[in-house]
């Protein structure tokens, strides 16, 4: 059997005439009078293609075992379709069952199943509409994301995923070590610690899956310019929202030479540009989105593309969020974090569309944002978008080497582990910004879906990493 493949997509896009074979999965098989139809589906879009089947073709264990979730391969004419929904079809006359799927257990035969019910067989939903969808709209939106910064001069480069620095200075990270022995299959199930001494771990010193590839990012574009990171990152925060994951993946594009200005004009125009390319390369997958999932989808995603994103200052989304009328569950005060309540007030109802919050407190962000002249607030910057709230959050860094260092400490840390990032501001510093974007709320953003654990494969949340 050979790799090469005509995708089901291709078959239905063909000229009738000619012998051809058809592969995938068989979403619905019906027996009508004379004549069979299967709707088989590859993955390959969203509509299924039609195999039809004339009486006494196929008779014996094999079609009969052609039902729904079964694997099979028909061959056979391919013929212009007298149905309406497609142009062409598949006259079979030959079959081959690669495997059946027993119509009594099969999870996946139930119409309206919920999302809660799908997670739990991960295993096969991407069988489904939804699944097949939202990992078609995954993968168009990678490669847009390649797409991007590649015509735009920016180099991708890999970041490590084990690190022996917090990033992000706020803890939650997962730690990595060798020196706890986890409980073997079939043994007593009780951790044995070997060591108490971080010094006889595998590294020498305690590591952390990384929370960010910020801070290699930035060494890498003091010398290549412009580049971006795109890989998973892995934050041990305690969250059952909708919108936290323990594992995601985040896009981090960092820029030498490069204000918060142009900060936010690269994350719009990013923002604004990846949407574009899904939006013209997954056309029937949003359209399901739009009928299925939110209604107000393809509106939502023509109104983003077509209209500039709002900026602000976090001291006026402050003010605008004090005269608002509204009570909330948080206090509003200057000083404290917005809370997913507040930004979605902003985005949603403030301003209607996109929001860029700049200059936040410094109390409330990282290290390493670059400090403004007002000693209070930082050069920060967070985008915001209906439903979502944060998408993006990014900065200009701080490229000052006593600034730097006297941030670290305020921050309770301890700047000899950041010694190399130091170097950067030593030798050769430059004005440098960046950002991350979540690329699984991207993924919320473009398909409508409501919950986070429905846009990557196999989720990891508190309590939760099967599969
Ligand atoms: O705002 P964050 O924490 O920023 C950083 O990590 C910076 N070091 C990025 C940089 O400047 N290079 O995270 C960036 C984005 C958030 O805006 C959000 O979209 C996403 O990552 N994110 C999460 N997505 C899913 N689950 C979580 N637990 C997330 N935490 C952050
Ligand atoms: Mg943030």
């Amino acid at each position: 059997m050979d790799y090469r493949r005509t995708y089901l997509r291709d078959l239905m896009q063909a000229q009738p005439g000619g012998q051809v074979s058809a592969y995938g999965w068989v979403k619905t098989r019906r027996d009508s009078k004379g004549v069979s139809f299967v709707a088989l589906n590859d993955g390959s879009c969203m509509a299924d293609f039609q195999v039809v089947v004339d009486a006494g073709t196929f008779d014996g264990a094999d079609w009969d075992a052609v039902t729904t979730g079964a694997c099979v391969r028909f061959d056979g004419e391919l013929v212009a379709s007298p149905g309406a929904g497609q142009a062409v079809e598949l006259k079979a006359t030959g079959m081959e069952l690669y495997g059946g799927a027993d119509a009594s257990t099969y999870p996946l035969q139930k119409k309206g199943a919920t999302m809660e019910f799908l997670r739990e067989i991960a295993h096969l939903r991407v069988r489904g509409n939804t699944f097949g969808a939202v990992n078609r709209v995954r993968n168009r939106a990678s490669y847009a994301v390649h797409r991007f910064f590649q015509e735009r001069g920016f180099q991708w480069i890999n970041t490590p995923i084990i690190t022996a620095s917090d990033c992000e200075g706020a803890g939650a990270m997962f730690a990595v070590t060798t020196l706890l022995e986890a409980p073997e299959p079939g043994q007593e199930a009780k951790f044995k610690l070997a060591s108490q001494d971080p010094a006889d771990d595998f590294f020498g010193k305690p590591a952390y899956l990384t929370v960010s590839g910020q801070l290699n990012v930035e060494t890498l574009a003091m010398g290549l310019t412009n580049v971006y990171t795109f890989g998973p990152t892995f934050r041990a925060e305690n969250s059952h929202s909708t919108r936290h994951l323990a594992e995601f993946w985040m896009i981090e594009p960092e820029m030498a030479f490069c204000d918060l200005e142009g900060d936010m004009n690269l994350a719009e125009e990013f923002v604004r540009e990846v949407i574009k390319d899904v939006m013209d390369h997954c056309e029937a997958d949003l359209a399901f989105f739009n009928q299925r999932i939110d209604k107000e989808l393809l509106t939502t995603l023509n109104h983003v593309v077509n209209s500039p994103f709002e900026r602000m200052t976090y001291t006026e989304a402050i003010a605008a969020l004090e005269k608002s009328g509204q009570t909330w569950q948080f206090p509003v005060a200057w000083g404290s974090d917005l809370q997913s309540e507040h930004e979605r007030w902003l985005t949603e109802v403030h301003v209607g569309r996109p929001v860029i919050l700049t200059d936040y407190p410094k109390e409330i962000k990282a290290f390493y944002m670059r400090a403004n002249e007002d000693g209070k607030t930082v050069r920060a910057m967070d985008v915001l978008v209906p439903r979502i709230g944060e998408l993006i959050g990014g900065s200009q860094r701080e490229e000052r080497y006593d600034v730097l260092e006297q941030r670290i400490r305020e921050a309770g840390l301890d700047p000899e582990p950041y010694w190399w990032y130091m170097d950067l501001r030593k030798y050769g510093s430059a004005p440098h910004s960046g950002f991350g974007l979540g690329f699984e709320r991207l993924i919320m953003y473009l398909t409508g879906m409501q919950n986070i654990r429905d846009v990557i494969p196999f989720h990891r949340t508190p309590g939760q990493a099967a599969f």
